[in-house]
C-alpha cells in the first residue's frame, strides 16, 4: 500500500524506533494519534501498530492499513479503558496532554518497554497555540512525572522548528518499575 502522509512524522521518534526494534516483533501504541502520521510512518510487518484516539473522522482515514488497529475512544473519561495493561512494546504521545492521566500511560508498557513522549511546553504561548497552561508543559515535568522510577535516556526542552517554531518537550523514557 502506498503511503498518503500529509504532515511529516515526528523525526526523532521514528529514528529511534527503528534503532530500539530493527527487526523483532513488536506492539506499538499511537496515543491521542490524530490523522495517524506517525502510526502509517511506523507500519512495517513486524510491528503491530494500536491508533487511539476519540476523533472517529479522523481515524477512518487510515484505519485500513493491515498492521494498523484504530480504536475511537475518548481518553479524559471514565469510560472502560479498552487497553490491555503491559502490552505495548512502545507507546508514542506527541502534542497531547491531559495531565489526570498522564501517568497512567505507563500501565499499558511492559516491562524494560519505552514511552516516546513529546509535546509543546511553557514558552510556547509567545509563538502560537496552544496558549493555555493545561496543555504546556513546565520545565522538567516529563522528567519529574516518569524518572524517579524510570530510566530517562534522552531529555529536551526548547525551540524547535518544524512546521512553524515552537517550544517543546521531549522525552525518552525506559520503564524500569
Ligand atoms: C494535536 S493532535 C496530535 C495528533 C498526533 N499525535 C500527531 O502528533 O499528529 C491531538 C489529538 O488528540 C486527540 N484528542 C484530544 N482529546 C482527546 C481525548 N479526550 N481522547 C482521545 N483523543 C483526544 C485529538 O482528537 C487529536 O487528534
Amino acid at each position: 500500500m502506498k503511503l498518503k502522509i500529509n504532515k511529516q512524522p515526528t523525526i526523532w521518534i521514528i529514528e529511534q524506533i527503528k534503532l530500539l526494534a530493527p527487526r523483532r516483533k513488536i506492539e506499538i501504541l499511537d496515543f491521542a494519534s490524530g490523522n495517524g502520521r506517525n502510526s502509517i510512518h511506523l507500519v512495517e510487518k513486524n510491528r503491530n501498530i494500536t491508533a487511539i484516539d476519540k476523533d472517529s473522522m479522523k481515524l477512518v482515514k487510515y484505519d485500513h492499513f493491515e498492521h494498523i488497529n484504530t480504536i475511537c475512544f475518548d481518553l479524559e473519561t471514565d469510560q472502560n479503558w479498552p487497553l490491555k495493561e503491559k502490552y505495548y512494546d512502545i507507546i508514542i504521545v506527541v502534542n497531547y496532554l491531559y495531565r489526570p492521566k498522564v501517568k497512567k500511560i505507563l500501565n499499558l508498557l511492559k516491562d524494560g518497554g519505552y514511552l516516546f513522549y513529546e509535546t509543546f511546553s511553557v514558552g510556547n504561548e509567545k509563538y502560537g497555540s496552544p496558549k493555555n497552561p493545561n496543555f504546556l508543559l513546565k520545565d522538567r515535568e516529563l522528567i519529574n512525572l516518569f524518572g524517579k522510577k524510570n530510566e530517562i535516556l534522552n531529555y529536551f526542552n526548547g525551540k524547535v522548528v518544524e512546521e512553524k517554531l515552537s517550544i517543546k518537550q521531549r522525552c525518552l523514557i525506559k520503564k524500569t518499575s
